[in-house]
């Protein structure tokens, strides 16, 4: 089937991007991007194109060329369904937060929710798309969700799980290492791998579109995460020894990378990993394995999540020790807030924990990053419910000048890893400061020698300096 109109449940960090460069790159496809929230449909359709809900490089520039020619936002899912042959489902899969699971399990009401919709609205043979990231065998809750409605409708489910890294998901998007679609082997299921493949086709180069049967796909979407989160927390774990023996950590890395078998990529050593994937997709990971009785599998995967904690957990601690074992009153700055660079996404970022322990310590935190809000801010500190809602807002102080944030501090923490804070005006911070003027490197984005030189004591994972 040659596809013409696309459907996308989902206007989120995935659907938004994926949907936008499928439009600019399949003139012939009008694709809707359809969500509940209708502010955030708002946002995507506001005028000027800078107010888009997701900061990613490249991506206002795309929606600007792309919106509005064959590329839409709207609200009305019903009619997008009905009209769409092929329908992506992109919608969140956060940890359960009740019942069953709680704390591990991936919650799939959403996806339910979206297959019972389309089961409800179809009217002719559909391809449904798994865009989302679902534990391994959803797609068979799914198509028993679809087939049932005695309607006579047909529809075919491929797994094409989403591989892009926030802050680059334009360029992952167009050059994508690999595309990977799972679906049925029946010439149906080929039938339907087929259409989406020529969708992908346009502009991704056949060799690197792989097809596989459906349970493959999802599952290997699960292990590509845990694969690159244990990468993290393998160097975070090596940077406490490294802390302890005088070696270096990013020495280390760059040993142990040019080794081709292990690569140099995903071996920056960090405050920790965060971000919506990770964490959720481990613990998912963790809670399958163990309803096969696979305790082993289960606890070797446990123990990534155990040691980024860890990291974020020792990274506050140490603040509190080195400023003389109390922060209690003492003006903490906090550069960055993001989970990583090039992102306004904050969920699981490493500086939600890091404040929440220093608060816990009584500390006066002031935040400076470039993507986010206060209201952000303070709806992630909210959502751990550590603490009364009007204490957090007493404690913490979000500000748009970086030098504000700075001044009077007696230590500044960096938590996120934007390449503006490389270029600020040290001397100046360090003149306005507190004394001993302390900097927490969280990403290793400093220039050491350059800061110790005009006075600063700066302690960075993984090293002594
Ligand atoms: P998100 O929270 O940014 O977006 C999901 C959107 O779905 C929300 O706007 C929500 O309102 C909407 N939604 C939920 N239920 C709906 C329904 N029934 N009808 C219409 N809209 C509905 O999430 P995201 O970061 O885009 O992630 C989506 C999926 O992609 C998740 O499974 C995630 O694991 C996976 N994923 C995310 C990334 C990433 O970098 N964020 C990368 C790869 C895969
Ligand atoms: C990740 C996967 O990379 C991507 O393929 C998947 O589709 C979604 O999950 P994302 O979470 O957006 O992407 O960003 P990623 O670049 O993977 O970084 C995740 C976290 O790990 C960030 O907090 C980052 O700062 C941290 N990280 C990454 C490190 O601390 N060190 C590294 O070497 C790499």
């Amino acid at each position: 089937m040659k596809i013409t109109n696309i459907c996308c449940i989902g206007a989120g960090y995935v659907g938004g991007p994926t949907m936008a460069i499928i439009a600019q790159k399949c003139p012939h496809i009008k694709v809707t991007v359809v969500d509940l929230n209708a502010e955030r449909i708002a946002a995507w359709n506001d005028e000027n194109v800078e107010n888009i809900p997701i900061y990613e490089p490249g991506l206002s520039e795309l929606v600007g060329e792309a919106r509005g020619r064959n590329l839409f936002f709207s609200t009305e899912v019903d009619k997008a369904i009905d009209e769409a042959q092929m329908i992506f489902i992109s919608v969140n899969t956060p940890t359960k937060t009740y019942g069953l699971g709680k704390g591990m399990a991936a919650d799939l009401k959403y996806i339910e929710l979206c297959a019972r919709q389309i089961a409800s609205i179809a009217k002719n043979d559909k391809i449904v798309v798994e865009k989302s990231t679902l534990p391994v065998r959803t797609a068979e809750a799914i198509k028993s969700i679809l087939e049932n409605t005695g309607n006579g409708v047909h529809f075919q489910i491929l797994s094409n799980p989403e591989f892009l890294a926030e802050g680059t998901a334009v360029q992952d998007l167009l050059q994508p290492d690999r595309v990977l679609i799972g679906g049925e082997t029946s010439p149906e299921g080929e039938q339907a791998i087929n259409s989406l493949v020529e969708v992908y086709a346009n502009w991704v180069p056949k060799e690197r579109i792989l097809t596989t049967n459906v349970w493959s796909s999802e599952l290997s979407k699960l292990t590509a995460n845990a694969f690159l989160a244990q990468r993290v927390s393998s160097i975070n774990a090596m940077s406490e020894l490294c802390e302890k023996t005088g070696a270096d950590v990013n020495e280390v890395a760059r040993a142990i990378g040019m080794d081709s078998r292990i690569g140099p990529k995903f071996l920056k050593s960090s405050v920790g990993f965060g971000g919506s994937c990770f964490q959720k997709d481990i613990l998912n990971l963790v809670y399958i394995a163990k309803s096969y009785g696979l305790h082993e599998v289960a606890d070797y995967w446990v123990q990534v999540i155990i040691m980024n904690d860890h990291q974020k957990r020792r990274f506050a601690a140490n603040i509190v020790q080195t400023l003389y074992n109390t922060v209690s009153g003492k003006k903490i700055a906090f550069l960055g807030w993001a989970f990583k660079k090039d992102t306004n996404d904050t969920r699981e970022s490493a500086a939600i924990y890091v404040s929440d322990y220093l608060l816990n310590e009584q500390a006066n935190i002031a935040v400076f990053d470039p993507q986010v809000k206060e209201k952000q801010v303070l709806a992630d500190l909210d959502y751990l419910q550590s603490r009364p809602s009007d204490l957090n807002k007493k404690g913490i102080n979000v500000m748009d000048d970086p030098y504000e944030v700075c001044k009077g501090a007696h230590a500044v923490a960096i938590l996120t890893e934007w390449d503006e804070f490389r270029e600020y005006d040290w001397q100046k911070i360090y003149d306005n400061m507190q004394k001993p003027a302390f900097v927490f490197d969280g990403r290793n984005i400093l220039d050491t020698p350059k800061l110790t030189a005009i006075g600063f004591i700066v302690q960075s994972v993984g090293s002594t300096n």
